[in-house]
């Protein structure tokens, strides 16, 4: 998608990540209307953006996405103010596990369901929406597990934020809605949500995965709304140009039932376990080495 112009509403911008996705699309042309529950944040980061943009490029709505009141306000607020109908809304607002699971639940998974539900419903084509792109912010921590039993809920959270982008991101539902969903999956970012970690932590996320600006994820950010089909996670890791991370899970689970089917014929194991898998997969790739060597040797 080309956001010149485009109107592109995001949760969680008064700072870090949302503000710096903010910063992408106006440079690049498109109009923002910042949201956050920090409204002197947000205020102030709205006066940085207009001094730099111009008044008629950017706003700022205070919306606290936990509130289903706030969030249909800030769709009609973004939309009278611009006159425009939105275009791009991103579920950016979250927070780690610090103060408890459930509010982490609360505002990185069921706030994003909110949002998305009602987001959808306005851009939907049958209900006579124009059509749209949703961006979610997952994480990284929505792709692999993470092994601070404290932090699960952020896991779960942001797992639940993937599967869903991935569930509604399919070509039937384009069709049937006109609405595109993506995810972006950042390693860790120099922001306030790692406020709480101890120095400790932090030296070791920096030494261990690397410690990425905001900035530099915004790059990501918009290489996968411009470039990117619908239904991209796309992961960003620190030195690394963006990787879009498919979902294998089908295609897996296809070859495991056929290594299944084939250890219980032959072995007569009735629970395929992980060495079972190894074996299976190390026989395969030598049939294939074999198999190459036949046609080869047959062609040459
Ligand atoms: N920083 C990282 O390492 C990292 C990595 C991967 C993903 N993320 C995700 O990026 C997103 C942005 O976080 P960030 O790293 O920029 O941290 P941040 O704390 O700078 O930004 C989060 C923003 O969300 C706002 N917010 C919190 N609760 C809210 C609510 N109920 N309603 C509206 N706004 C609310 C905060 O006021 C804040 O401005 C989050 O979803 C986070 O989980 C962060």
């Amino acid at each position: 998608m080309d956001v010149k112009d485009k109107l592109a509403v995001i949760t969680g911008s008064a700072s870090g990540l949302g503000k710096a996705f903010a910063n992408r699309l106006l440079e690049s042309g498109a109009m923002v209307c910042l949201s956050d529950v920090n409204e002197a944040i947000g205020n102030a980061t709205a006066e940085e953006f207009s001094d730099k943009f111009g008044k008629e490029k950017v706003t700022f709505v205070k919306c606290n996405v936990l509130d289903k009141d706030d969030i249909e306000a800030l769709y009609s607020e973004a939309e009278r103010y611009f006159g425009h109908s939105v275009d791009i809304f991103c579920n950016n607002a979250g927070v780690n596990h610090v103060r408890g699971w459930r509010l982490c639940m609360d505002i990185n998974i069921m706030s994003v369901m909110e949002c998305t539900e009602y987001v959808i419903d306005k851009m939907d084509i049958r209900r006579g929406g124009k059509g749209g792109l949703i961006v979610n912010t997952a994480s990284m921590a929505g792709i692999v597990n993470g092994d601070i039993p404290e932090a699960a809920c952020y896991y779960a959270s942001k797992h639940g934020v993937v599967a869903l982008t991935r569930s509604l991101g399919t070509d039937v539902f384009l069709k049937e809605s006109g609405v595109r969903v993506q995810c972006i999956c950042p390693s860790f970012v120099d922001t306030n949500i790692l406020a709480d970690a101890s120095k400790d932590q932090l030296t070791f996320i920096k030494n261990k995965f690397g410690l990425m600006t905001p900035e530099f994820v915004a790059e990501g950010f918009l290489k996968l709304v411009a470039e990117c089909d619908n239904g991209t996670a796309l992961c960003i890791l620190d030195k690394v140009p963006p990787v879009v991370y498919s979902d294998m899970s089908a295609t897996r689970i296809f070859v495991l039932s056929v290594g299944a089917i084939m250890f219980n014929k032959i072995f007569g194991t009735d629970l395929f376990l992980p060495r079972h898998q190894m074996i299976f997969v190390f026989s395969l790739f030598i049939l294939a080495q074999l198999l190459l060597y036949f046609l080869i040797s047959i062609l040459f």
